[in-house]
């Protein structure tokens, strides 16, 4: 085995993978045709037909339902915008908690704050990543309306047992799915399990229209507040003469050129999710060959998406630290993620209690906070993120078998001169 790059050998691959885009002719003819047809959007906020958008829209909403066996779908112009409006739909405000994933991308808690409520985090399970049930009820309080859970990387939370719980509560669960299109729980879409699913067609998620977001529902009437909310509906509501207003509503609406790109995005989706699964069995096979790397672990019914796939690092096998690992992967060509993001709590924004123009609401609504953001709280996520884990962006669309087997031979090579690299690095 040839010299690792950590110690001046060659690497396995000289230049990194790079990501490239997924568009192909069909998203080019649709948005040309957009064009051509000069409606860039049809919405009007105004009761009527135009209160619900153009024809590409309304086809891409119709796609999402028929594609994930959803009773209704509402596009809009992120997922974070998604997430804001599904927790506005849901009737939440100020005073009000809600019990969030703290493992996630921050828009995920950002979407309570936006709404004047205060998030709550609940640690996740050292396997999966996604929110542990048997934390839940620790958390909850007479102020608590709702869960946000995450399918992190590409894995559906543990659903039937979070809708059990909120079932027993009261409570309403939104899933944010922007990381797990496709996924499933015993045969049912994720994002399609709570109340309200979230979808995100941001540039680097499986399918994408540059950017985008979708909510999925089977209530009527959280559709209908979704509609609202996502195109000014207090003007609609006041010319329909209905008093009781749910929420303020705004521009959150996506153009037709971009619902034209997700509809021949969307087409593509169960292609790319093939492709990504067999590269990440491969991954998982051969990481069950090798010590201190540890891959997916998926519950019994589950299917993942591997947006990402994330390997748990033993630094006490390996002899050396995670950080040094993921410089030797990099100087090999596979450069890795480094403990994902940090858990939200521990930003300056939770710290230090400073949200709009710095004023302290609203967590000032709450008068005895069940949560203190303290270092400590979510033990596993502090772990995962501190110690243990690393992600591969390395299931996407171009990398191949080849590219696999390659980022193996980048493993081995490490671990053959661990004890060397160890010296050097102590050395250094
Ligand atoms: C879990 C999760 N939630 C929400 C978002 C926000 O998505 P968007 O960029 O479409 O607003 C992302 C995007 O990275 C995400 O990964």
């Amino acid at each position: 085995m040839s010299r690792s790059a950590f110690l001046g050998g060659n690497p396995v691959r000289e230049k990194s993978i790079p990501w490239i885009s997924t568009m192909g002719k069909e998203e080019t003819d649709a948005v040309v045709s957009v064009m051509e047809s000069g409606t860039l959007s049809a919405f009007l906020a105004k009761s009527g037909d135009k209160f619900l958008g153009g024809s590409m829209v309304k086809e891409l909403e119709r796609a999402f339902c028929e594609r994930f066996n959803a009773k209704n779908a509402i596009t809009v112009n992120s997922a974070t915008t998604a997430l804001h409006v599904a927790v506005a739909a849901c009737g939440i405000g100020p005073g009000d908690e809600v019990l969030v994933s703290p493992y996630t991308m921050v828009a995920t808690a950002s979407s309570v704050l936006m709404n004047c409520a205060v998030p709550v985090f609940v640690d996740v399970d050292p396997d999966t990543y996604t929110m542990d049930p048997s934390k839940i009820e620790q958390w909850i309080s007479p102020r608590t309306k709702a869960i946000i859970t995450v399918n992190i990387f590409g894995l559906p939370s543990n659903l039937p047992e979070i809708m059990e719980i909120a079932k027993k509560h009261n409570l309403y669960v939104i899933e944010d799915n922007a990381q797990a299109p496709g996924a499933t729980v015993n045969g049912v879409e994720s994002g399609t399990i709570a109340d309200i699913g979230v979808f995100s067609l941001n540039y680097h998620k499986i399918i994408h229209s540059g950017e985008g977001g979708v909510l999925l529902t089977n209530n009527d009437t959280l559709a209908r507040n979704c509609q609202l909310i996502r195109n000014h509906g207090e003007v609609v509501l006041d010319e329909e003469g209905d008093m009781d207003t749910i929420a303020l509503g705004s521009n959150l609406r996506m153009s037709e050129l971009h619902a034209a790109i997700g509809i021949e995005q969307l087409k593509k989706l169960d292609a790319f999710l093939e492709s990504r699964r067999r590269l990440a069995k491969k991954i998982s096979d051969g990481l069950v060959e090798r010590q201190g790397l540890k891959g997916v672990t998926i519950p019994h019914g589950y299917t993942h998406s591997y947006y990402i796939y994330p390997i748990k690092y033993d630094a006490n096998i390996w002899g050396i630290d995670r950080q040094t690992f993921a410089k030797a992967m990099q100087k090999e060509g596979f450069p890795l993620g480094v403990g994902y993001v940090k858990p939200i709590y521990l930003m300056n924004i939770y710290k230090h209690k400073h949200v709009f123009n710095k004023t302290t609401y609203p967590f000032a609504f709450i008068d005895e906070p069940i949560q203190d953001y303290k270092k400590g709280i979510c033990p596993i996520v502090e772990k995962l993120y501190f110690e243990q884990l690393l992600t591969a962006d390395i299931c996407r669309i171009p990398f191949t078998e080849r590219d696999i087997d390659d980022f193996f031979e980048a493993i081995d090579k490490i671990w053959e001169e661990r004890f060397e690299i160890a010296k050097v690095v102590i050395e250094e």
